[in-house]
């Protein structure tokens, strides 16, 4: 019943007692890990299990140089455990493992009553995932999420064995990072006035300011609390659209004179950042102390949804596109991009962008996160880029979970659990060759239409569980077989406190009565991907990369 399905189960009769007479080992470089696993195996059992002694019966953590590099072995025998892995990461799956071999209650906070008596059935397990690349994003712009629900959440990512969590820290409606050279980010640009209520065009405002950030020390706490889990966090700072909050605070961002505060509607903004050197300049200032910050190899600069409109009436933006020979709007994107892209490239870090990005010159470094279908993983694998798969109809966890008139503000095409597990991160149009290029998958959640953690929960799980296999696990998948885990991994994310969504529905305040959502058909949803995608499936762009 382990979810995601590892890549080999063995078992064998016998199992080893968890208790008085159990200590567990490790190498010094396995520390973090070890007390990972002691802590999760501590609170649930009350047993003191322990480190580095000779305890009659032990759990050993050990490094194999045999593994590859996130692969684990695990060995349950009546005498022992040994949980053996290619790296630290691979020990930490295996330790995954061991916690969902023992009954769901190893996910509670603390023993109930009596300190149970667990035993690990004896068993085998060979592992290793399929792609590199296993996220899962979050906008905490539309809605600040705060400190606690990340630390939850990263708890979550790693039960799944996830390894990055994706954070859109910047958006029109909020700035959510504090940034010590810019203050007025978070001081005006952290916080709107108000919100629309549903999805709906129309849609009433609540009047009810929202608001919140993460403080550098809070950023430091959950980077470091994630990597104890093996969990990358990728920071996104979105240009030169999604960026109202920013231009709120400093108006010289913008593009016109205009005043403008947080955006307090929904949808894609005519308003975009300038071009001018001082705000490229601003934002490597930004993406200095963001860097510092996160250690990820990968910064997200965003790139998407860019309507060209307000740069095209803008005299002063066309005399920049002409000064700097580009052939037009696409082309100064293409320019902002590479600016930002080659300064994350001088502090050793590579740029994620949208799949937007391919409509221009992109510098080779740059990983496309594929979003509208699967048209950007298909022309980014094939122009040579890295590719991180996350196409909307099968992963934007935002979307509708059903067909239900009782589904909460419902939005966009329905994306069901069996949706969500047909995911493959290659798509069937790539050759083997090309295939290479896509590092791995995510799921994105929007949250304009989650207003808390208990919200995201809903539309999060267990479409995560089916996500979270589709990227670790190797061979045929079979949706039935999926579900019949899936019956008994809920106990666990019963146990860990997660409000998913039931089979048949929404409980009855997980529904939002009278909360108009924007739902489409699949057709409708179709034509418009196919309409948005039709300038990236076309050849490579001929104009050589702008650069500065
Ligand atoms: C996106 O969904 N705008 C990347």
């Amino acid at each position: 019943m382990l979810l995601p399905r590892p890549a080999s189960v063995h078992r064998r009769s016998g199992a080893f007692p968890l208790d008085e007479a159990t200590g567990l080992t490790a190498p010094p470089e396995l520390l973090p890990t070890a007390h990972w696993l002691l802590d999760a195996l501590r609170r649930p059992t009350r047993l003191p299990l322990p480190l580095n002694t000779d305890a009659p019966r032990r759990i050993a953590l050990e490094l194999d140089d045999a593994l590859g590099p996130e692969e684990y072995r695990l060995t349950v025998e009546p005498e022992g455990i040994r949980v053996a892995g290619g790296s630290r990461a691979g020990v930490f799956y295996g330790g995954q493992t061991l916690l969902q071999l023992l009954p769901p209650d190893v996910y509670r906070a603390a023993a109930t009553g009596h300190a149970p008596r667990w035993s690990v059935p004896a068993v085998t397990v060979e592992d290793r995932p399929r792609f590199a690349w296993r996220g899962l994003l979050l906008d905490v712009a539309r809605h600040f999420m705060p400190k606690h629900a990340l630390l939850r959440l990263i708890d979550l990512l790693a039960l799944h064995r996830l390894n990055v969590l994706h954070l859109h820290l910047t958006d029109d409606q909020g700035w959510r990072v504090e940034i010590r050279r810019y203050p007025r980010l978070t001081e005006v640009g952290s916080w709107r006035a108000s919100s629309p209520l549903g999805a709906a065009e129309d849609a009433p405002d609540d009047n009810r300011p929202h608001g919140g950030y993460y403080t550098q020390d809070d950023i430091r706490e959950i980077v470091a609390f994630a990597a104890d889990r093996h969990i990358s966090i990728v920071p996104e700072i979105d240009v030169p659209g999604h960026s109202q909050a920013a231009i709120a605070a400093y108006p010289e961002l913008g593009v016109t004179d205009a005043r403008l505060g947080v955006r307090t509607r929904w949808g894609v903004n005519p308003h975009l950042l300038n071009a001018e050197e001082s705000t490229v300049a601003f934002y490597r200032h930004v993406l200095d102390e963001i860097t510092e910050l996160f250690p990820s190899l990968h910064v997200g600069i965003g790139g998407d949804e860019c309507p060209k409109e307000q740069w095209r009436q803008d005299a002063r933006t066309q005399q920049l596109i002409a000064e700097r020979g580009l052939a037009d709007e696409k082309g100064l994107q293409s320019w902002f991009t590479t600016q930002l892209a080659d300064h994350l490239g001088t502090l050793g870090r590579r740029v994620l962008v949208w799949d937007e990005a391919l409509e221009g010159p992109l510098p080779d470094s740059a990983m496309i996160a594929s979003w509208r279908g699967t048209a950007g993983a298909v022309t980014g694998a094939r122009r040579g880029f890295d590719v991180l798969s996350c196409p909307d109809h099968l992963v934007y966890l935002d979307y509708r979970q059903s067909e239900q008139d009782d589904e909460p503000i419902p939005f966009s095409i329905p994306l069901t659990l069996e949706d969500a597990y047909s995911f493959d991160p290659v798509p069937a149009a790539l050759t083997a060759e090309e295939a290479t290029r896509v590092v791995g998958g995510q799921a994105n959640v929007w949250t304009e239409h989650m207003d808390s953690p208990r919200t995201v929960d809903y539309y999060v799980f267990p479409r995560l569980c089916a996500v979270a296999e589709a990227l670790w696990t190797t061979g045929e998948r079979d949706f039935g077989e999926f579900r019949v885990r899936l019956q008994a991994h809920l106990a666990r994310l019963d146990a860990f406190g997660v409000e998913y969504r039931r089979p048949d529905g929404p409980l009855p305040w997980q529904t939002r009565p009278g909360v108009r959502g924007k739902p489409s058909t699949r057709e409708e949803w179709d034509a418009l991907i196919d309409r948005l995608t039709a300038g990236i499936r076309t050849a490579a762009p001929t104009s050589p990369p702008a650069r500065a």
